[in-house]
């Protein structure tokens, strides 16, 4: 049975501002992925903690074979559609590639935009190295929230060779917890950590004092993120971080070829579904 709250639902922004506190009462934060209206509407309608819009939906939605083709127009067209099914729920929008990366000044003209034109509650941005973490400071001044995200990096994929398990070393486990403190003191409200070990997620997540929010990095944050379409069954087989909570894909092509053998045999519209 679906249970629906009976009280009014707080405002995004307030809902959003309340998850720092979420760290010490030790409930776990929710989060989706959604890159249009109608997803976001029936996510709204969800006990979800906030929306991402991701720029996998270079992936799931345009079918590139990376994220790194997604443009600031896209993602604001994107999130206009989220923003306006949403509801009360808070809306994180990613921020592109090369979209923060050049100076501080267009990371906060490409966030504002988020903001402005698509009606965003915060944006995220991959990595934490010096230069990223100078643009989240920029960004957080301008008091728009910013979600950080570390570990395994999409937009990083052609200097990582690929999409791979991040900081199993001791040294690669070093730079991650360094980006993760820098974005940290440079204001982030959380932190994606994504395909990291359970135990360097765990240990993360013991150290810092923002939310951790994990992807493919155990059950130790205080957090977890998927992508919507992952978890439905639209991409079988599943990735080894994903499990399957419903089987859309094997649905959709069943209903599709029941419609076609319908049609076929003349059974379709019946007297019921004609005028
Ligand atoms: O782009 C995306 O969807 C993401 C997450 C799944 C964390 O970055």
């Amino acid at each position: 049975m679906i249970t629906r709250p009976t009280h009014p639902p707080a405002s995004p922004a307030a809902s959003l501002a309340a998850l720092a506190a979420r760290k010490a009462t030790g409930e776990k934060i929710v989060a989706l992925t959604a890159y249009d209206y109608l997803t976001a509407s029936w996510l709204a309608e969800c006990p979800v903690d906030f929306i991402l819009v991701g720029d996998s939906l270079g992936n799931v939605i345009a079918g590139y074979p990376s994220t790194l083709p997604v443009t600031m127009d896209e993602m604001v067209y994107h999130t206009r559609m989220v923003v306006r099914g949403a509801a009360h729920i808070p809306v994180i929008a990613d921020m592109p590639f090369l979209s923060y990366e050049v100076t501080p000044e267009d990371a906060l003209r490409n966030a504002g935009r988020l903001v402005k034109e698509a009606g965003a509650h915060g944006v995220k941005i991959e990595g934490g190295e010096a230069d990223v973490a100078a643009a989240v400071k920029k960004i957080v001044r301008a008091h728009i929230p910013v979600l950080g995200h570390v570990g395994l990096k999409p937009q990083s994929v052609l200097q990582l060779g690929g999409y791979k398990v991040q900081g199993r070393t001791t040294q690669a486990a070093e730079r991650i917890r360094e980006e993760a403190h820098a974005l940290q003191e440079a204001g982030v409200f959380a932190i994606v950590l994504e395909c990291v070990p359970h135990l360097l997620a765990r240990q993360l997540t013991r150290e810092l004092s923002v939310p951790t929010i994990g992807i493919g990095a155990g059950n130790g944050c205080d957090g977890q993120i998927l992508v919507t379409h992952d978890l439905l069954g639209w991409f079988e087989p599943p990735k080894k971080f994903v499990k399957l909570y419903a089987h859309f894909r094997t649905e959709a092509i069943r209903a599709v070829t029941a419609f076609a053998r319908d049609v076929r045999a003349g059974v379709f519209p019946s007297p019921r579904h004609s005028f």
